[in-house]
């Protein structure tokens, strides 16, 4: 196992009935909240009502529209009314988009050196020392940015998706009240499970380390997630199931599971691309690349892979070499049995230079060698693109 050092200071609270709570949580001294919230689903689901609320006793001024994929001109446009609207304190309520736009905006308020864009793109997001504190009533369990530092941001201009973070962008405060789940459409459901599913493969599909511990959490979130993903799709008002369902999303990316090992996210590098290029939902784009990065890593990742078919399928039968083969379909399998396409062209036509693309950008960016040893090189990444299409 490698040092490490795990500080994260985001109180979580989790339970039914914990949005009528929302206020106790809101620093002492707060005056204006921006309410953030994404295209109008917690209208429909009662969650605005609730929270608006809980929050009687504050001016509480909403900023509506943040996009799935949240746009960076869009959160310029809620900078502008945070700093009229003299804001101390953002709530974000919605999934991971409305989440991570908050956690760019929280830092692009008071952030008058130059354009923003460049705390992204100059990765100055560990540097910055001011941001406007937020938290989170989260209402779509996937991401897991509800408990980390994260956040992806996408500019339309460019059609570049890119990843920040720091310490100052942990929530403050995250809601987890798992009634929210019954509102989602089965779409974003699946969504989830493959997203959280493919956080943990990111942080354990990679080699042995003598991290046991690490990799019981790791195979522990795994198996609840198949065992409670098909309950969660057939009975989504099911709060016992749901709730599971959220503390699975969040522990699989809130810092433990990655402590003192090795890992990846070559993956989730590769699907932003095509999320950028071809708005494919993100998990999807996690389905589509991971088997296929497992296919062509297959020697480094053998030894994890045979462990992981073992533990979480039961795959006993056969040499080391077809046990982890087997482990890749089965993980095919799964995703398909929800009903993911796992190909390019299941999603888009306008794929002929795909693979090309991304090796430009990611060549432009010296991006040249991902993964849990640094060798997915160029030269890998377009074979992994190149068998996903
Ligand atoms: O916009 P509204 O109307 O709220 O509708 C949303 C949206 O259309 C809807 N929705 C959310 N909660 C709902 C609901 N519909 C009905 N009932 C509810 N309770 O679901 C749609 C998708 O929402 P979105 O927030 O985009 O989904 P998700 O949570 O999957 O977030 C995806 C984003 O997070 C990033 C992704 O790249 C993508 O941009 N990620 C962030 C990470 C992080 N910060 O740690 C890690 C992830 O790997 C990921 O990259
Ligand atoms: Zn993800």
């Amino acid at each position: 196992m490698k040092n490490f050092e795990l500080w994260n200071p985001t109180r979580l609270v989790f339970g039914e009935n914990q949005l009528e709570n929302v206020a106790k949580h809101i620093p002492a001294g707060t005056k204006n909240i921006l309410m953030v919230f994404g295209g109008g689903s917690i209208k429909k689901n009662g969650v605005y009502d609730t929270v608006k609320g809980a929050l009687k006793e504050y001016n509480v001024i909403d900023f509506s529209g943040i996009e799935p994929n949240p746009r960076y001109e869009t959160i310029m446009k809620a900078r502008e009314v945070a700093l009229a609207e003299n804001i101390d304190f953002i709530l974000a309520v919605g999934g991971g988009s409305v989440i991570d736009a908050c956690k760019f905006l929280c830092v692009a308020i008071p952030f008058t050196e130059s354009d923003p864009w460049d705390i992204i793109k100059k990765g100055l997001g560990k540097k910055v020392t001011e941001a406007v504190p937020f938290g989170t009533v989260l209402t779509l369990p996937a991401t897991g940015s509800e408990m980390n530092s994260g956040s992806v941001v996408t500019r339309e201009g460019t059609k570049e998706k890119l990843a920040f973070g720091g310490p100052l962008c942990f929530p403050k405060f995250s809601v987890l009240d798992p009634r929210v789940v019954a509102s989602l459409p089965q779409r974003q459901i699946v969504n989830g499970v493959t997203d959280a599913f493919t956080h943990v493969l990111e942080q354990y599909l990679t080699y042995p380390a003598q991290a046991p511990l690490q990799d019981r959490f790791a195979e522990g979130i795994l198996q609840t997630l198949v065992e409670i993903g098909p309950q969660v799709i057939a009975n989504p008002g099911d709060s016992t199931v749901t709730g599971n369902f959220m503390w699975c999303c969040t522990m699989a990316l809130n810092g433990l599971i990655q402590q003192g090992v090795p890992t990846d996210w070559a993956t989730h590098m590769i699907g932003h691309e095509l999320t950028a290029l071809f708005e494919i939902d993100h998990a999807r784009t996690l389905a589509i690349i991971g088997p296929n990065l497992y296919r062509v890593m297959f020697n480094n990742k053998k030894d994890k892979l045979v462990q992981y078919g073992e533990r979480v399928w039961g795959i006993t039968e056969g040499s080391e070499e077809e046990k982890a083969q087997a482990t890749i379909e089965r993980t095919v399998e799964f995703f398909h049995s929800m009903g993911i396409k796992t190909k390019i062209s299941d999603y888009t036509d306008n794929h002929s230079d795909v693979a090309k693309t991304i090796t430009s950008r990611f060549e432009e960016r010296k991006w040249l060698g991902l993964g849990e040893r640094g060798d997915i090189t160029l030269e890998k990444v377009q074979e992994i693109v190149e068998m996903s299409i």
